[in-house]
């Protein structure tokens, strides 16, 4: 190998070690069990998210994750005395993950549906949400029913790739279901589909994150409410019974309320 060769692969492997070395303060306390001691003898439980859905979840500039459930679950945490250590492992590993025990819980803006409930529990609720429809500010599309011969792009396996299978049948081969709710967006403006559809309040971030991109939402009460719970493993009633009791105590003491805005019971 040349020497320049040679010089890009001992910085590729500098910035490889580097990279694995730095992590948020909440990783310095990981361990290789789910739940163990956080060193001052609380419990630290490992909580699973895909942190591209702002308000709720998103990286900040520091390589933080930060958002309304950093925050709410924080507040759970304090009041009921265990520690969280978060990680971006991305959306469907977040359900893998809980289900084979690697990750105790998940806060990433996740419905409590029907189907999820049979293979995992579900705190009660702490914020409601509805799907809209995301098209380019000069689109014709008006309402959820005229996008059944439509493409769409969704976030694979979340609640809106469900509506538009709902709509358009199980198998069409007009959806297109990503990764994240930012890149089935960005499909759409890249022309690749018609429309988009997501959580409201996170493709209302979005707009506001991105004014120069020329979007236009299209609200449709053909859309279910939604309601979103942090998600444990089916069975794991003692962490559940905290994470309850802790919601609880902050919506009654008008913390969640002061997190969310909002007033939700
Ligand atoms: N609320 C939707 C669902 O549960 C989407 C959640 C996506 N969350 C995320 N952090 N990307 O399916």
């Amino acid at each position: 190998m040349k020497k320049t060769g040679w010089m890009l692969l001992m910085i590729i492997a500098a910035l490889t070690l580097a990279l694995a070395g730095c992590g948020t303060k909440d990783d310095a306390s990981s361990g290789s069990s789910s739940s163990e001691d956080g060193g001052d003898g609380k419990k630290v439980y490992k909580v699973g998210t895909e942190a591209t859905f702002a308000p709720f979840e998103s990286v900040d500039d520091s390589g933080k994750i930060v958002g309304i459930d950093v925050d709410i679950l924080q507040a759970i945490a304090d009041e009921m005395d265990f520690e969280v250590e978060w990680n971006n492992i991305g959306w469907e590993p977040v359900f893998q993950t809980i289900k084979n025990g690697e990750t105790d819980i998940g806060a990433s803006g996740i419905t409590i549906t029907e189907e999820r409930k049979e293979s995992f529990d579900f705190t009660e609720p702490y914020y409601e949400s509805q799907l809209l429809i995301v098209v380019k500010e000069d689109s014709k599309i008006k309402s959820l029913d005229e996008l059944k011969d439509k493409k769409v792009s969704v976030q694979i396996n979340a609640t809106g790739h469900m509506a538009a299978k709902k709509l358009q049948g199980e198998a069409s081969t007009n959806i297109m279901a990503f990764e994240s709710q930012p890149i089935a967006i960005q499909e759409m403006l890249n022309g690749n589909v018609d429309a988009a559809i997501g959580d409201n309040a996170v493709v209302y971030e979005y707009i506001k994150a991105h004014p120069d991109q020329k979007l236009k939402v299209i609200e449709d009460d053909a859309f279910e409410k939604e309601y979103y719970g942090f998600m444990v493993q089916k069975g794991n009633k003692e962490l559940l019974d905290k994470l309850n009791e802790g919601l609880k105590k902050i919506k009654e003491n008008g913390k969640l309320k002061e997190i969310t805005g909002i007033d939700f019971q």
